[in-house]
């Protein structure tokens, strides 16, 4: 029996002292299979069996007070390790943060997000139409009939006839969108229209797939003064050029009577091309007076409305602006080209501000 007391007593004084790798050498040596206690637990079997109830009771208590002590004594060691970890490894929050790698506005989208913020400041709104277009818009509406030349420039996507044999057109221009806004609104009509337009053609200055912003005006005494003044202001907006030389050379279009193109001074001196008054001249864009033709086809009265429209190609305008090189790079997602060419998401386009700032309105 004193034996008994006196194993506890070490056992628990041992404990005590423990640290972790020590207490689980002390639990194996105690209570592990051939432990000290476990062993004296199978000899009670040879006690005489008046002695073995007591025997019994007396070692389970020690064994019991034995294990509650290694647990208790575990669990104030884990927590204390536990607290020395915490301070020792302290995470550092004034560190500056990892560079996270965000996404770039690819220049189309930058550019066209720029010359809708100018159009807008005039007062005109965006509208868009489907890429998939009827005949009927793309082409006859706008005074381009089934046998007319002008078809034969357009390389035009044509889709597997219809039930009713109609032969659907990947749009070739965004020129239907006027004809789809003249059949669904009364003027007056203020639109602009960036979109995607295709057309059949693959060289190092056109893709198949291309981006055009086109504007649309119809109201009572819309004249070509209105059409000049608007587009000199959008091409010095845009390029960031106050004084811009801005020229109108007569042309042709079927939907627009009389037609011009638009020409903004450049200078090539040096090798180099530079947006601004110079030698040279570029061409930018088409426009016109809206053909009465058209504003009947759509049932607006040509005798008391008219109007101008224009379009110009995004990625020829971005390439300006911007020095690209080459069309091609605009599709092929290169991420380092991305990088170079791409804007921040929060580079608020200037130009409208420009507008308003600059030229004091
Ligand atoms: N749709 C013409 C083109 O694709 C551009 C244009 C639009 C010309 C509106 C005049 C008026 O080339």
């Amino acid at each position: 029996m004193d034996d008994l007391d006196q194993l506890k007593t070490d056992l628990l004084a041992r404990v005590d002292d423990a640290d972790l790798a020590a207490l689980e050498d002390l639990r194996v040596a105690a209570l592990g299979k051939s432990g000290t206690i476990t062993e004296m637990v199978k000899g009670i079997g040879q006690l005489p069996p008046d002695e073995r109830r007591d025997a019994g009771q007396q070692l389970n208590a020690v064994k019991n007070a034995v294990a509650d002590a290694i647990d208790a004594k575990k669990q104030t060691l884990e927590a204390a390790a536990l607290d020395a970890s915490l301070s020792e490894d302290r995470i550092d929050v004034t560190l500056p943060a990892r560079p996270d790698g965000a996404g770039l506005i690819h220049p189309i989208s930058q550019t066209i997000d720029e010359m809708v913020a100018i159009f807008c400041e005039m007062g005109f709104t965006v509208a868009e139409g489907p890429h998939i277009e009827t005949d009927f818009n793309n082409f006859t509406a706008l005074n381009i009939p089934p046998e007319h030349p002008a078809r034969q420039d357009h390389d035009t996507f044509y889709l597997p006839p219809d039930e009713d044999g109609e032969r659907k057109v990947l749009r070739t221009h965004t020129s239907p969108v006027q004809i789809r806004t003249m059949l669904s609104e009364k003027p007056p009509i203020r639109i602009v229209v960036p979109g995607r337009t295709f057309r059949a053609d693959h060289d190092a200055t056109h893709s198949p797939m291309f981006h055009q912003i086109e504007a649309l005006v119809i109201d009572e005494a819309i004249h070509m003064g209105h059409l000049k003044g608007c587009l000199i202001e959008f091409c010095r907006a845009f390029f960031d050029v106050d004084d811009l030389p801005v020229r109108f050379r007569p042309s042709y279009f079927p939907f627009t009577e009389p037609s011009a193109e638009v020409d903004i001074g450049c200078s090539r001196e040096g090798g180099g091309l530079t947006i601004g008054a110079g030698a040279d001249w570029l061409e930018i864009l088409g426009c016109g007076m809206v053909n009465p033709h058209v504003l009947e086809n759509c049932g607006i009265d040509s005798t008391k409305y008219q109007g101008f429209a224009f379009g110009l190609g995004i990625e020829r305008a971005a390439m300006l602006k911007y020095g690209v090189p080459d069309l091609r790079t605009f599709y092929e997602s290169d991420i380092r080209w991305l990088k170079h060419y791409g804007f921040a998401p929060l580079d608020v386009p200037n130009v409208a501000a420009g507008l308003v700032g600059g030229r004091g309105r």
